[in-house]
């Protein structure tokens, strides 16, 4: 039976319970984070949460408990489901507060930690993805998109509208038409030994997988750079990838339909931050 951690509170899943009045169930007015854990090491730690601190800070949001707090609860509660290669999910809520929008009152966030199965991945190579175009479109740089925030209505449609067009993943572009990144993930591609990523001024998520990646690039011949670009210049790429915490590297296979050219730099990238995540604890 799996165990969550609730305000520090060890108890199975299914007897956590959250007012109905929380104000992440009512308006999404919560964080989270999602880690990856190798060899019961959540990997990245301080990065993940540097970003949770930082958004909760943005979104005037007293952190509930510390980080030394988290990560001792987080360990124990992999250790309780005896889960070394995993998925840790915190969510931090803002917790009750009066009726209506306004955050005034809610002075007692909650939190929890509970842990998941990692995502099946094939050994030999990266995920395999196809994208389609999602309809709705994120502001040109999106000042809210960089939280982590529980508000994704609209990821979680694009995701819902990509996946009804039989593909895995959306690709969301902002009301100019410029490439943000995918409902869950960053979006890189690969031009002879340049490697591009729309910069986080464009409203894409500040990914740690995604930074990650362009630490390493230039190890392996890659000129990393930050760059807007357009779904063309995806199409007219030698290769197209997607970064996240849970799967790594996923190769896009395809766009709207349209096949995409793959590079051998993405299984090379792969590997290389596979190296990375295996090296012990972080
Ligand atoms: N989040 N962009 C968005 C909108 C995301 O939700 C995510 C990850 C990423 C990748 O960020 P990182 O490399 O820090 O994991 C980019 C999905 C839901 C996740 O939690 O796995």
């Amino acid at each position: 039976m799996n165990v969550v951690c609730l305000n520090g509170e060890f108890l199975p899943a299914e007897e956590a319970k959250v007012s109905i009045f929380d104000r992440s169930f009512l308006y999404g007015d919560g964080l989270f984070e999602t880690l990856r854990v190798y060899g019961g090491h959540p990997f990245a730690w301080t990065e993940h949460l540097d970003r949770l601190e930082r958004s909760a800070g943005r979104m005037g949001l007293r952190m509930p408990t510390t980080r030394d707090t988290l990560r001792s609860m987080s360990l124990e509660l992999l250790r309780r489901n005896g889960q070394s290669e995993a998925l840790l999910r915190i969510q931090v809520s803002r917790g009750q507060g009066s009726r209506g929008y306004s955050p005034k009152g809610a002075e007692s966030p909650i939190w929890v930690v509970s842990t998941h199965p990692a995502t099946p991945q094939d050994p030999a190579q990266p995920t395999r993805w196809r994208l389609a175009t999602a309809s709705m479109r994120l502001a040109v740089s999106d000042p809210l998109n960089p939280l982590k925030s529980s508000s994704k209505l609209l990821q979680v449609l694009a995701r819902a509208e990509a996946e009804s067009q039989g593909c895995d993943e959306a690709l969301l572009l902002d009301t100019a038409g410029g490439v943000v990144e995918g409902s869950s993930s960053n979006v890189f591609w690969i031009l002879g030994n340049r490697l591009l990523t729309p910069p986080v001024e464009s409203g894409a998520l500040p990914g740690i997988t995604r930074d990650a990646v362009l630490r390493i690039a230039p190890d392996l011949g890659f000129i990393p750079r930050e760059s807007r670009c357009t779904p063309d210049d995806l199409r007219a790429a030698d290769g197209v990838f997607l970064t996240l915490s849970s799967l790594e590297l996923v190769t896009a296979t395809a766009l709207d339909g349209t096949p995409l050219r793959e590079s051998p730099g993405t299984r090379s990238l792969h590997e290389a931050y596979q190296r990375q995540t295996r090296s012990g604890p972080h």
